[in-house]
């Protein structure tokens, strides 16, 4: 047996283990729920050796979605006192208990992805989870976009996926966390506290949970008045992305009203994501849309511009000069956070360490907008790391080693759907 196919079976095997019956935890321990992006990412990997498992954990995750289109970015299937914040501190969901905020939406990206040189049965699972995606999206471009700018704006940290990025910090210091009711962490129970987000952090989170649950999670309201709006360069990006590839599912099903509705958001989103270009750091970065500041930071997220399929040949070709900066500096791509950013931290979570999902998203990015050898690098990199430390939640950019929980589903399933056919 090749390391690779032993690998294989390593994946296929986290999958099983980490499969609770129709949808996934990403690690038993740290997160023992259904996550968002998460879900997306693992049906990449069922898609490799289980089609049908891979189509249901979508679908069960559109399941838990809400009657105006908003997606939880957790489903409480079940109890676990081993996680906080629980059921008990969101209040939030319907048929089944939820969070009330969402996260990156991936998800028809990822259905474009298993539908591609798919078949009848294939097209009869796309066609019933299309209107769900345009109904989320619907609800992305109400409450997300509520300005019309065409970019997408954070409510909370955990939106973005990239919890305790330093983006955060300076938007994060206007949230009022004197009030917070006691609670009690449990991922530092889990896991090394020098590689989670700090405790002020951890109010800030929960500051923004207890407020948006204050209103009912009444996203309209939460838009309005909530004391953290920051347009997200992850989720811009991503939102961007997904959007072409929804529309491209609009054609195949020749849904023609579906396809001139997302084809204007698209237009607009391509024009407005120019405001999140920075020029003094000649790099896409997240932008507060209280102050109107730039966070001025370049994170794994600046590299998605490719994966959006946006940028002129001047702002790619500043993009690259920071691809190779970084290279240079480090063993790994992508780092979480530019290494010559004076907060880099290689093991705290998304200040440094470099994530599977994220590079899958750039080094695809890279080969589509015709730059296969930093493509490769990225591939390459991914499949070292996994090579080096097994299927971990993160790695360290400068050493490779692990950090943050193991057996990790979306870690397993992007090695499984990519990395795995990296060529050193
Ligand atoms: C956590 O609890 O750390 C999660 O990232 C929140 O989604």
């Amino acid at each position: 047996m090749t390391a690779t196919t032993h690998r294989d079976e390593q994946a296929r095997a986290i999958l099983r283990a980490n499969d609770r019956g129709g949808y996934s935890v990403p690690n038993g321990r740290v997160y023992p729920f259904q996550w968002n992006w998460d879900s997306a990412f693992v049906a990449l990997g069922f898609a490799t050796f289980d089609r049908d498992r891979a189509w249901r954990e979508i679908e069960t995750l559109f399941d838990a979605q809400w009657d105006d289109g908003f997606l939880p970015h957790i489903v409480f299937w079940q109890d676990d006192a081993g996680y906080f914040p629980g059921p008990d501190r969101w209040q939030a969901g319907g048929r089944v208990r939820t969070s009330g905020i969402t996260q990156p939406p991936v998800a028809a990206s990822v259905v474009r992805a298993l539908w591609d040189g798919g078949d009848a049965d294939d097209r009869t699972h796309l066609a019933a989870l299309f209107p769900k995606l345009l109904a989320w999206h619907r609800w992305f471009w109400r409450h997300r976009d509520f300005e019309g700018r065409g970019v997408v704006v954070a409510m909370h940290p955990w939106e973005t996926g990239r919890d305790n990025s330093p983006e955060w910090d300076v938007p994060g210091s206007a949230i009022d966390t004197a009030n917070v009711a006691p609670y009690v962490r449990r991922d530092t129970g889990h896991l090394d506290a020098a590689m989670r987000p700090t405790q002020i952090e951890y109010d800030r989170y929960v500051a923004l949970l207890d407020f948006g649950r204050d209103t009912g999670w009444d996203h309209a309201r939460i838009a309005a008045e909530n004391p953290f709006r920051v347009a997200d360069v992850g989720l811009s990006m991503i939102f961007l992305r997904a959007n072409r590839d929804l529309l491209a599912l609009a054609h195949v099903l020749e849904d023609d009203a579906a396809a001139a509705e997302i084809g204007g958001h698209l237009a607009r989103a391509e024009r407005g994501v120019g405001w999140l270009w920075d020029a003094a750091m000649q790099s896409w970065c997240s932008r507060d849309t209280i102050t109107g500041r730039s966070s001025g930071l370049v994170t794994s997220a600046s590299f998605l511009s490719c994966w959006a399929g946006v940028g002129d040949g001047a702002r790619n070709a500043a993009m690259l000069v920071h691809l190779d900066r970084i290279g240079k500096r480090v063993r790994y791509l992508m780092p979480s956070l530019d290494p010559d950013d004076l907060g880099f931290q290689m093991l705290r979570y998304w200040r440094g360490p470099v994530w599977a999902v994220v590079n899958y998203m750039i080094g695809r990015g890279l080969d589509e907008a015709g730059h296969p050898q930093e493509a490769k690098r990225v591939r390459d990199d991914t499949a070292a790391l996994i090579a080096h430390s097994g299927f971990y939640e993160a790695f360290d950019p400068t050493t490779g080693a692990p950090s943050g929980g193991d057996t990790f589903s979306w870690t397993a399933a992007i090695w499984l759907a990519w990395a795995r056919d990296a060529n050193p």
